[in-house]
């Protein structure tokens, strides 16, 4: 196995830093002795910044060279999967990016404002302070006094371990296995693997109706197509932002979709679920293009599948016109009342 095989392109690298909570950074002191810390930082102007003790006090690794990593482990796969006796095989899937560099202080006024703002705004993202701005009275002393310093993105590196070196039977294997498993995350794990190893046949529940990749965990990446496929049905036309639709999707205990052949989201559906007694479904949605060709099905199908809510007894929902649609999967009528321009039918589906 190569470790070209494993790269992870530079935007997913730069994504995997700016949402990481820390980052550490690796480095020397002037006496060559490791130095070892977690930080916050933040991407800003093409360089990865954190900020540290008041300028005057010693700063160690000013000068020097460091590498900054951030990790995220997607998810543990047991030996068993692959071994039924030895331990060997037991491994980790995980996302790693790392800035090698050296650490320079950030000097310009304006930039060390910028990076003070960018790091309230990402580690304080509810506000409740005055922006900092280098304009502003109020903030010239710490603007000046306090160390701002970070490292250039040029030497950015990503690397995403998803099972490149495994067979293409063994790929499918492990995809399944995650999915029956089903642990906080392994719905998401099963996805980064079929999108590592894209040339590798997917695993039968995971095509759709003409080839279509459903997807057993949407992220961030889906959710412009995803809210612009939503911006214009019955219940949310004008009146839900964007924004909100992306925070209710990112909270969702189950959010699934479907991709055409070039990769373009066709389709969308979640659920808020406790796991095992209650979920709700909600923004169900397929292109306008592909519609009566069997993609919504197949993405409620998967829904009602995904780890989150397979167990759950009861999965209520609320429609509008589409209850043959949902009775075809076992929902029954449960009431109905006015709601404004229409009238809202909930249906429930019971299970065990
Ligand atoms: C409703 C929707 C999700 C269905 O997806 P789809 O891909 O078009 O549906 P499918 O092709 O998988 O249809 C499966 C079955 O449900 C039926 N069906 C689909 N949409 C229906 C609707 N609105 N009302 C009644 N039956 C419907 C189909 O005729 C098909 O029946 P069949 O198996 O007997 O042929 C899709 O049409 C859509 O996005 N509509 C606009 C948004 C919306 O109304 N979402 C649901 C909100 S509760």
């Amino acid at each position: 196995m190569r470790r070209e095989d494993y790269r992870m392109d530079r935007d997913a690298a730069l994504r995997l830093l700016e949402r990481a909570p820390y980052v550490h950074m690796a480095s020397t002191d002037g006496e060559g002795r490791p130095v070892l810390r977690a930080l916050h930082a933040v991407v800003c102007d093409g360089w990865l910044c954190f900020h540290g003790a008041p300028v005057g006090e010693k700063c160690s690794v000013l000068g020097r060279e460091a590498v900054f990593s951030a990790e995220e482990v997607i998810a543990e796969v047991p030996s068993y999967w692959s071994d039924p006796v030895l331990a060997c095989p037991a491994t980790t899937l995980y996302l790693s990016a790392h800035v090698r560099g050296v650490v320079d202080e950030i000097t310009v006024p304006e930039t060390r404002a910028r990076v003070l703002q960018a790091l309230m705004g990402r580690f304080q993202p509810e506000g409740g302070h005055a922006p900092v701005d280098v304009a502003d009275p109020r903030y010239t002393k710490q603007v000046a006094g306090l160390l701002v310093a970070g490292v250039r993105l040029d030497a950015l590196d990503g690397k995403g371990k998803l099972a490149q070196n495994r067979t293409p039977p063994k790929i499918v294997a492990l995809v399944e296995n995650l999915w029956s498993r089903g642990r906080d995350g392994d719905a998401r794990a099963a996805a980064l693997v079929m999108r590592a190893n894209a040339t590798v046949p997917r695993p039968a529940r995971f095509v759709g109706p003409e080839g279509v990749a459903l997807e057993p965990a949407f992220e961030d990446d889906a959710l412009p197509d995803v809210c612009a496929l939503l911006r214009d049905t019955y219940w949310h036309a004008g009146r839900s932002p964007d924004a909100d639709l992306a925070d209710a999707h990112r909270a969702s205990a189950a959010w699934v979709g479907a991709r055409d052949e070039h990769g373009a989201v066709i389709a969308s559906a979640r659920a808020v679920s406790d796991g095992v007694r209650y979920a709700y479904v909600a923004d169900v949605v397929v292109h306008p293009a592909w519609r009566g060709r069997g993609v919504g099905a197949a993405v409620m199908t998967l829904l009602l599948d995904h780890p989150r809510v397979r167990r759950v007894s009861r999965v209520e929902l609320a429609t509008r016109d589409a209850m043959a649609f949902y009775a075809a999967m076992g929902f029954v009528e449960t009431g109905r009342a006015a709601n404004g321009a229409y009238e809202r039918v909930t249906m429930a589906l019971r299970r065990g």
